[in-house]
């Protein structure tokens, strides 16, 4: 487990001792070289970048890209395959453009809304054939060599997945996924948002991947997509100054090579400095590092018997002490809410409900939601004592 001391290093967690936070899924603490660095920018070198001769707007517009090359190791790509964006949903509501004439576009029932509504505004339903959901389990894992004989069926389709699910934290196996769908003429785009903190992202030969800061230990609003196909083949979805060379007005347009094409209007510069910081940050925290981390916390959970605790049933119990950073339980006896709102009392943050991916908790809960927790790599043995001790009074209460 790493250092107690860690948790001085997340100004909000600092801020307030008596925090538990285990809603790590939803959004990471941001780390205080992250906040420094946006600070900085505001302190000391406050302009727009890309368009000034002075001084700091030289910098900054060298800083951000400086922040792509950060962003870009982190994950082993090229700088210029990666594009600066709000965050996941963005990333994906941009994508959902780009291929909106896709005969097909399959998905998994796992998948957050922001995979699915972009798409279901496009008119794609399972009923007329043009949006196809490939069922998960139960206990919701998707069968991959099934799926990959299903992609058989939609050639010259797009397969978009998520490479960890925010609800269960099960990874795909999208590298499998990926080849099967290139075989039939799929492209491929990955919702990496709930992997980028916790575990290594490879792009593999995926088309097109988005990620948040928010959810490794970045700031809010900011976010980036990689992409292995070239930028300028696709159409710009968002217009506007800083993605054109040059333009006249009988609609001649000359957009910028590369990511530039789609970075549109001044960029969140604050945010793209935070980000690159926090990518640099989890480089050097490292995803080995973190699986050790996450297995000692899981070690932590079974001591505290938080998994044999009656009418809280762990959703996937097989998937343990792999790195494993999201526990969701099915409340039998109780409602879910109720358990979230006695921890929430206690200043124990957990999240509850159909977690912004309707379909697959629908599935596992029966409607009834699920409560999730989702430590992070600040967390301690003492955080875990604190969970199950609240939760063992919550369900006495309750029950
Ligand atoms: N997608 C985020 C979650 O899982 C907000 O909670």
């Amino acid at each position: 487990m790493f250092s107690d001391r860690i948790k001085d290093e997340f100004p909000t967690l600092k801020n307030d001792t008596g925090l538990v936070y285990l809603d790590s899924a939803a959004s990471t603490q941001t780390h205080q070289s992250v906040l420094d660095r946006m600070n900085r920018y505001y302190e000391e070198q406050r302009c727009n970048a890309n368009r000034g001769d002075f001084p700091i707007s030289q910098q900054v517009s060298a800083d951000i890209e400086l922040a792509r090359e950060q962003v870009a190791e982190l994950i082993n790509a090229k700088p210029e395959q990666i594009m600066f964006t709000a965050g996941a949903t963005e990333g994906l509501n941009i994508i959902a453009e780009w291929y909106k004439d896709a005969p097909y576009v399959i998905i998994t029932e796992a998948e957050h809304t922001a995979n699915i509504l972009p798409w279901i505004a496009q008119g794609r339903t399972i009923d007329n054939g043009r949006l196809i959901v490939l069922p998960v389990t139960e206990r919701g894992t998707l069968d991959t060599n099934k799926a990959c004989e299903l992609l058989a069926n939609y050639p010259n389709g797009v397969l978009s997945i998520h490479s960890h699910s925010n609800v269960t934290g099960i990874g795909t196996d999208y590298k499998k996924l990926t080849k099967a769908a290139h075989d039939q003429g799929i492209r491929v785009i990955i919702d990496g948002c709930q992997t980028i903190g916790t575990h290594e992202f490879d792009p593999y030969t995926v088309d097109h991947a988005v990620f948040s800061g928010h959810k490794m230990y970045g700031p809010t609003g900011i976010g980036f997509m990689y992409s292995r196909l070239p930028y300028e083949r696709f159409r710009s979805v968002r217009l506007g100054g800083g993605s054109v060379v040059s333009y006249d007005l009988n609609g001649n347009v000359d957009f910028y090579d590369g990511p530039a094409k789609h970075e549109v209007g001044t960029p969140n510069i604050a945010g793209i400095l935070g980000l690159g910081v926090a990518a640099e940050y989890t480089n050097y925290m490292g995803y080995d590092g973190m699986k050790k981390h996450f297995t000692d916390i899981d070690f932590a959970l079974s001591d505290t018997d938080i998994f044999n605790i009656k009418g809280l049933e762990l959703v996937f119990p097989s998937y343990r002490q792999n790195g494993r950073y999201v526990y969701t339980f099915n409340c039998n006896g109780f409602h879910p809410s109720d358990v979230s709102a006695y921890l929430g009392t206690q200043n124990i943050a957990t999240r509850v409900g159909k977690m912004c991916a309707h379909p697959i908790v629908n599935k596992l809960s029966g409607g009834k939601g699920l409560l999730r927790v989702s430590p992070g790599i600040y967390n301690t043995k003492e955080d875990i004592e604190k969970l199950s001790e609240g939760l063992c009074k919550a369900i006495a209460k309750l029950v």
